[in-house]
């Protein structure tokens, strides 16, 4: 036996997946997917087949010989999940498995009418990092491994299925089903299928993207990220050429659990990012981004996640910089480095979780997810940037992505690369402490500018009674209050928080990032007025990243955890799975 991922059942002796059929009706009225996937191996095999599941329902498995292939479930895991143990005869090329996904399916948020922006049609979609994709297919759920797929969606006449995959041909109706079509011709990992089903429009933004969304939100949609081509472009330069042929985007219902999902050729986003004045595009240069550092070059498993989502944060800033100019770049970096400190100062000094590489046995990664991989990772990417020059650091780069392209690599192959490529480096810039030790290492690259330091200054000087005038907030930026804001102390006296919020309007702030961020700061001080804007909030957003601060400053006074706990129960069944998860952590007590 050879397991070589902590999150999956999968057994290196045995044989492995490379190619998924799938043909799966969507089923709004009974909340499951039902039908069938053919796994293909890379070769002909017989023996024992471990696959992940968890809570599938399976009728029937065969192999393409006809012949029936006797299965169980072998073990069951919190974290794991199902070990579907399947006995297949010699010469085995392909399982056919004929299942339905059980009615808790962690990948699945099947929304009612009343959570999408129509009201009138159902919206499904799947959420299948870090570990969920075995909710909805059996399969070798690691990352290690990878797979190309076609898939046949069965879905309700009016409704569009979409996939991380190149739609093929016209939909087919069938009575009062229609039959979209896919495949995909690139090899990705599991975590990266992705399916969404809705009323859904489209418009074209470039040569290769196009923006599907609701028809109420499609045009706005198009407007707010109307910039993506020349991402691509700038990607291209820094990165090497675009390997998906399309990046198109869907925009998703409020609750979608996240910001953004990097599926290959078609990026998930909330629509709290449509703020009007596409001041949150760095989340489509972020995912962008993942399609060289995740996607093409991939995390072995969620240990590695560092690799991921570090180099990602690198990738993204390195286009805002190119398209923005270094300011913007920096002050995005200022922001993110402050909302690291927050989950630091969270874990507490020492914590094992601060370090890039996890060990992860019998952890979900689910539940230490946190900015560490990210900030702390592009701040170890930065660090190599600096030591070398940035001319040597993007020969580097493009090296890095043209050895791995199509691959899952673990830390140490990571560093054997690095040793190779750059020897020295990494002893250079205390590697070590970055990689397998906690918290913040003091050779840190500070990221500073005038403009950074200017409201530094006027935040520290708060409780000295420095206010900021109406003429200098009149020209700040998103970004500047953004800043401002975290800078001030969490919690503010009645008379200061009315008066930041009759002075700037804050309740009324259209991008969620500064709105948020004074509303967690309203909510820790249980500041009345502002209220009914947080339960607005937390009633239409499922966005974790704003769930999970407004949720936590409610329950951080003495005066508003009873609210936090009434909202949770009256909303809680409209949440994905997941953010439901995490809040009942944060409420309970
Ligand atoms: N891949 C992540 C989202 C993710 C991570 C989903 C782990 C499940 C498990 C995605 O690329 C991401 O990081 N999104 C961020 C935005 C980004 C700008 C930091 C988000 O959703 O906030
Ligand atoms: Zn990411």
């Amino acid at each position: 036996m050879n397991r070589f991922d902590p999150h999956s059942w999968c057994d290196g002796d045995q044989p492995v997946q490379r190619h998924l059929d799938l043909d799966l009706t969507v089923d709004f009225a009974g909340k499951a997917l039902r039908g069938r996937v053919e796994l293909h191996f890379t070769s002909a095999s017989g023996g024992a087949l471990d696959l992940d599941g968890r809570g599938l329902i399976i009728s029937s498995a065969r192999n393409d010989a006809g012949i029936d292939v006797p299965w169980s479930l072998a073990e069951q895991d919190d974290v794991r999940g199902d070990r579907l143990r399947f006995e297949l005869p010699d010469g085995t090329t392909s399982l056919l498995i004929e299942y339905s996904t059980g009615p808790d399916a962690l990948a699945l948020g099947w929304l009612e009418p009343a959570q999408t922006a129509g009201g009138v049609h159902p919206f499904l979609f799947s959420q299948c990092q870090p570990i969920h994709a075995r909710t909805m297919i059996p399969c070798q759920d690691t990352s290690r491994h990878r797979v190309t797929y076609t898939a046949a969606i069965r879905v309700p006449g009016p409704l569009r299925a979409v996939m991380s995959a190149a739609a093929v041909g016209e939909p087919e109706a069938e009575g009062a089903t229609t039959i979209w079509r896919f495949d995909m011709p690139q090899a990705i990992p599991t975590y990266l299928l992705a399916l969404a089903v809705g009323h859904l429009d489209k418009r074209d933004l470039g040569p290769r993207s196009c923006i599907y969304a609701e028809p109420e939100v499609v045009d706005k949609a198009a407007w707010e990220f109307a910039e993506v081509e020349s991402m691509i472009a700038s990607a291209e330069k820094l990165f090497g050429p675009y390997e998906w042929d399309r990046f198109d985007m869907l925009v998703m219902p409020p609750a979608f659990p996240y910001g953004g999902m990097e599926n290959p050729r078609l990026t998930f986003l909330t629509p709290t990012l449509i703020a009007g004045d596409r001041s949150q595009v760095n989340v489509v240069a972020h995912e962008l981004a993942h399609s060289w550092t995740g996607n093409l070059v991939t995390n072995a498993t969620m240990e590695d996640f560092w690799l991921n989502e570090g180099f990602t944060v690198y990738a993204e800033r390195r286009i805002l910089e190119e398209i923005y100019g270094a300011e913007y770049a920096d002050i995005q970096g200022v922001i993110r480095r402050n909302a690291l400190q927050v989950n630091l100062d969270a874990f507490g000094p020492g914590h094992k979780y601060t370090h890039l590489r996890t060990k992860l046995d019998g952890v979900n990664p689910d539940d230490m997810y946190s900015l560490v991989p990210y900030e702390k990772g592009a701040q170890f990417v930065i660090l190599i940037e600096q030591a070398v020059g940035r001319t040597r650091f993007d020969a580097f780069l493009l090296d890095y992505i043209r050895t791995f392209r199509f691959q899952s690599i673990t830390t140490d192959e990571f560093l054997a690369f690095l040793e190779d490529r750059l020897p020295g480096v990494y002893e250079q810039i205390d590697g070590p402490s970055w990689v397998d030790g906690p918290d913040m290492p003091a050779n840190e690259h500070p990221t500073a500018s005038a403009r950074v330091d200017r409201i530094r200054l006027l935040a520290s000087g708060w409780l000295e009674g420095v206010r900021p005038g109406a003429d200098a907030t009149a020209a700040w930026s998103p970004e500047e209050w953004q800043l401002y804001l975290q800078d001030l102390p969490r919690t503010l006296s009645e008379k200061d928080c009315r008066w930041l919020d009759d002075t700037f309007a804050l309740s009324a702030k259209g991008n969620y990032e500064v709105l948020v961020e004074w509303l967690t700061i309203a909510a820790g001080s249980a500041f009345d007025p502002a209220l009914p804007r947080v339960r607005e909030v937390l009633t239409n957003v499922g966005r974790m990243k704003y769930l999970k601060p407004l949720y936590t400053a409610l329950m951080s006074n003495d005066t508003t955890p009873a609210l936090a706990r009434e909202i949770f129960a009256e909303v809680q069944e409209s949440y994905h799975p997941l953010s439901r998860g995490s809040v009942a952590g944060l409420i309970k007590g």
